[in-house]
């Protein structure tokens, strides 16, 4: 049994409440028109300034194809927007899914240390191996994948999953197609239109020529049917998913493994909230037996230990997975790493260490206790209220069901009338239409004043 395995212990501490300044500094000043009814439509804008002078070089075509703002960035301008329109009002945010609670002392002094040391002759390091360092690759290969046949060659620790995501898809190229769960974490797609895998954005019916999207509803349990899926040649899939909060079962992964082995694709599988699991579903799919013969693993610190600012992630290539002519992929991601990144910050990485320490351990398990306390709120209100409620048991995101309305009016109307942010669903694909993510990472206080607000607009 992998450590990560053991329950997330439940406790309470409290904290100044960080994530709200952090949200401004994620602004961009890319607009989106809404129409009248608040539905984004997400049509990319034409440059409207007026420009003193342009250079001869032609826009990627392929950024023209990507929809105009990135889901949180487009979240923060509204938020902003409502801020100058309300400015003395209290916004709370349960938006973006940012971390909010310190970091626990035994990994920032670790980080300390290691900052220390290179201010001294013998402590100093410049560049590290791009894969990682040798000890933290091996503390991450038995701590998370300890009896699965996982080693430390396989892991290549990295400035966090978002990055490695779009690394991975430098590797798979432009001339390949994939699927993705819908509603998904938006990377992916947004990714994949970059490096040119799809067609062009199709408004009627809110896709991407070119990508396979696998409907994960309450209706299928959050699990698509595989039997309508198309062969692609990559599967990205989230477990627990951001944003359903759903977390797929052993049965399920299984049948997901045995629908790439005979399709011959790649599963990149993200498992960034796996420490969040509370019952018996695989936190890892390399506990699926054949899975190193057709999955990559990306995963990270960013959500386990509050390390979305400090950038700490890891992705594991099995040796066993290969391209179609035999060539191992794991090399080929190795080149790419070597090309693109030049290995994770030596401070980040000695604060991953400590994490991987019983004591770093024990205090992640405390602070993943006190977001699932904060989940655990949320849903008793929601369900209080009488909605449907999914997700929360094995993940920090609430689904909530607003059956036959627009995710973007209701994502208006609860940042008009109670001055909450959430995620509109819709922004996670054509399949979170008619719902909103209410995100656990939140100061306590700020949860139960939330709690307050919602009982009181829909009472
Ligand atoms: C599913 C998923 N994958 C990856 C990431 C990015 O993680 P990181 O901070 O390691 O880049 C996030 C962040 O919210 C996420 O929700």
């Amino acid at each position: 049994m992998s450590l990560m395995q053991h329950s997330a212990s439940i406790s309470s501490s409290s904290s100044a409440f960080l994530g709200e300044s952090n949200i401004f500094s994620r602004t961009s000043k890319v607009s989106l028109p809404s129409n009248k009814s608040g539905l984004c439509k997400c049509v990319s804008s034409p440059p409207t300034e007026k420009t003193a002078y342009n250079t001869k070089v032609a826009r990627n075509a392929n950024m023209a194809k990507l929809q105009a703002g990135y889901l949180f960035p487009e979240i923060a301008r509204r938020r902003e927007a409502h801020i100058l329109k309300y400015p003395d009002a209290q916004v709370i945010s349960l938006g973006i899914g940012d971390t909010t609670e310190p970091i626990p002392k035994v990994i920032t002094s670790a980080m300390t240390k290691r900052s220390h040391a290179l201010s001294t002759l013998e402590g100093y390091s410049g560049y590290g191996a791009e894969q990682g360092d040798k000890q933290l690759r091996a503390a991450i290969a038995s701590t998370f994948y300890g009896d699965l046949g996982i080693e430390e060659g396989d892991i290549f620790v990295s400035d966090g999953a978002k990055s490695d995501i779009s690394r991975l898809q430098i590797l798979f190229g432009s001339n390949l197609t994939m699927a993705v769960q819908d509603p998904s974490y938006p990377a992916y797609v947004d990714s994949s239109v970059i490096m040119g895998q799809t067609g062009q954005f199709q408004k009627d019916v809110e896709k991407y020529c070119n990508i396979e999207y696998m409907r994960c509803t309450w209706e299928n349990g959050f699990f698509p049917d595989l039997s309508t899926v198309s062969r692609t040649d990559v599967i990205f899939f989230c477990s627990p998913n951001n944003p359903t909060g759903a977390s797929a079962t052993r049965e399920q992964l299984m049948k997901l493994v045995q629908f790439a082995k005979d399709n011959g694709s790649i599963i990149v599988y993200d498992s960034a909230y796996a420490m969040y699991i509370s019952d018996d579903s695989p936190r890892s799919i390399f506990e699926i037996p054949g899975a190193k013969e057709v999955a990559i693993e990306t995963s990270s610190l960013s959500k386990f230990a509050g390390f979305t600012g400090v950038r700490l992630g890891w992705t594991v290539v099995p040796k066993e997975l290969h391209f179609s002519d035999g060539f191992p992929v794991a090399k080929d991601f190795n080149r790419i790493v070597c090309t693109c990144f030049n290995g994770a910050s030596n401070i980040a990485q000695a604060g991953g260490l400590a994490c991987l320490s019983p004591e770093g351990l024990k205090a992640m398990h405390k602070v993943i206790g006190f977001y699932k306390e904060n989940t655990e709120i949320i849903v008793d209100t929601f369900n209080s209220l009488g909605f449907s409620v999914y997700g929360g048991k094995n993940a920090p995101y609430v689904w909530v069901h607003f059956p036959g309305r627009s995710s973007w009016d209701v994502f208006s109307e609860i940042l008009e009338k109670t001055h909450l942010v959430t995620t509109p669903g819709s922004g996670f694909g054509p399949g979170g239409e008619g719902f909103i993510r209410v995100s656990a990472f939140g100061h306590r206080g700020n949860v139960l004043e939330a709690s307050k607000r919602f009982k009181q607009l829909y009472k």
